[in-house]
């Protein structure tokens, strides 16, 4: 059995060797596609593979036509948008991710955002701090409630809103569940957003929402750009300049951000937040171990098409 790991934005190499420990202990061949930056090289690795562990690598039809040999693609990570799941279902391709592996790393460096923007971007002048702030945490799943734990630390008064998890499971956590997705930006000083990039997801925060948000409002972004509506944020960006945003994926439309919010716009030039050692070890060994263990003996743990 060949497994690929295809990683345009590769694994700290610590992450590598402990994966490729766990493929060859298995008996099966490791190969490494990293930074191919090309689709055609991807195309041509995937040919002959059993396997592939890839991060926000695209999956999608063609490279699933590609992959004659291919039975299971593992996202090493949480969000699967990347992978057309309909596609790998029609090739019987079995698509599974790793829920919770690198959601600390999300989770801290939401805060490092968070910081950064309530000290006016380390720019001299005085900010604010988080003690005493309401955070409001949009989506309470494995990031988000590694959000709350940090922001317990940080003495923040803590809302969430997840419409799939139950008021109860969020309150057991001392943490306040509001029925909506309006109710907790009109509550909020900052909002930082775990929902992944779905059908009903996309575009969805947008305008009327944010305009929610208390005078000073910080939104955080470390989960996907596709969920922000970016010509309806511009619009109320420019039309209150107390707002903040700080994201972790690149805007289609950053250089608009950039050159309109000055001091009050940040983007990372690379999507950071599981890009540690330990998030990578942590994602890619499971990823391993979840190939092995479908391959060997048909599991099918953490499957996400049917
Ligand atoms: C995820 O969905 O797991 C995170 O967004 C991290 O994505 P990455 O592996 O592409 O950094």
């Amino acid at each position: 059995m060949k497994v690929l790991v295809a990683t345009d934005k590769p694994f700290a190499k610590v992450a590598v060797d402990g994966i490729r420990k766990e493929i060859e202990a298995a008996g099966y061949e490791l190969v490494l596609l990293e930074k191919y930056g090309e689709k055609a090289k991807l195309l041509e690795a995937v040919k002959d593979v059993n396997a592939i562990i890839i991060r926000s690598d695209i999956i999608d039809a063609e490279v699933l036509d590609a992959a004659k040999e291919l039975k299971i693609v593992v996202r090493a990570g949480a969000g699967y948008d990347n992978v057309d799941l309909a596609a790998a279902t029609a090739h019987n391709v079995c698509v599974m991710n790793t829920p919770g592996q690198n959601s600390n790393a999300v989770a801290e460096l939401a805060f490092g955002m968070m910081v950064m923007a309530v000290r006016n971007f380390y720019n001299g002048t005085s900010g604010t701090e988080l003690m005493g702030k309401k955070l409001g945490i949009h989506a309470y799943g494995n990031v988000g409630r590694n959000v709350a734990r940090i922001a317990k630390g940080f003495g923040m008064d803590i809302y969430a809103f997840d419409a799939f998890c139950p008021k109860e499971v969020i309150e057991k956590d001392g943490v306040k569940a509001v029925s909506s997705a309006e109710e907790l930006y009109a509550a909020c000083n900052i909002v930082s957003l775990h929902i992944p990039a779905t059908a009903e997801t996309k575009n969805s925060i947008n305008y009327e929402l944010v305009n929610k948000m208390p005078k000073g409002g910080v939104l955080v972004n470390t989960a996907r750009k596709e969920v922000i509506n970016e010509a309806e944020l511009i619009k109320l960006m420019e039309e209150r300049t107390d707002l903040k945003y700080v994201t972790d994926i690149m805007p289609v439309a950053h250089a608009e951000f950039s050159e309109k919010f000055a001091g009050r716009y940040f983007a990372t030039p690379k999507k950071m937040g599981a890009q540690t050692a330990e998030a990578n070890i942590n994602a890619g060994i499971a990823a391993a171990r979840q190939i092995v263990g479908f391959l060997k003996d048909g599991c099918e743990k953490f499957r996400v098409n049917k």
